[in-house]
């Protein structure tokens, strides 16, 4: 689905980064599976919320953004350009990704997808990840039944779930948050 969002979400986005970005963002970063050294994909990086803190992370690891957006990957481009580690990506999905990553997360991304996408995207994230690698998403837990789809379609393509939780994210209410393994 192409979208493209409008000034007024942009500065409202910034806004809520601005005041919110440890306890929202931060906090989401710093439970990721990353000790500095790893290949990690941000899908549906947005402006680049929680891309700050993960770079921010990655003393010998590299942050790769990406994102549907052009408008989002510009702005991504401004919020993440003091980092020297991470590369941005802007293109419809099937153009992507030949890499393989150590932790790919997407953070209130998936549940906007339609089905149909997420057919296609699901499958490719997880053939993006090396053995032994993570997945880990948070979405808004009122989306029970795209959470099911996603779930399904995740664990379809190889990923077993290693942990859940929920959580109360500031503003956004309560997320699930779950880290698959690729074996
Ligand atoms: C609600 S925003 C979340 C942005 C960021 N992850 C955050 O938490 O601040 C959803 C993002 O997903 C992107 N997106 C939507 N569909 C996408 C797709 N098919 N492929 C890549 N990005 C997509 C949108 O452009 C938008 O930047």
């Amino acid at each position: 689905m192409k979208y493209e969002p409008s000034l007024l979400e942009i500065v409202l986005t910034k806004l809520v980064f601005v005041l919110y970005g440890r306890s929202v963002y931060k906090i989401f970063s710093n439970r990721l599976p990353i000790n500095g050294t790893e290949s990690v994909l941000d899908f549906g990086s947005g402006m680049g919320t929680v891309g700050f803190y993960v770079a921010q992370k990655l003393k010998k690891g590299h942050l790769t953004c990406f994102d549907v957006s052009k408008r989002w990957m510009s702005v991504c481009r401004k919020t993440l350009r003091k980092y020297r580690n991470v590369s941005f990506l802007q293109s419809d999905f099937l153009a992507l990704i030949n890499d393989s990553f150590d932790v790919i997360f997407c953070h209130f991304v998936l549940h906007d997808i339609p089905k149909s996408e997420l057919e296609n995207i699901i499958p490719v994230l997880a053939s993006s990840l090396k053995l032994g690698a993570s997945f880990v998403f948070r979405e808004p837990i009122k989306e029970t039944i795209k959470l099911f789809e996603i779930k399904s379609l995740i664990e379809k393509n190889g990923l077993s779930l290693k942990e859940s939780r929920i959580t109360d994210v500031p503003l956004m209410g309560n997320a699930l948050e779950s880290v698959y393994i690729k074996k």
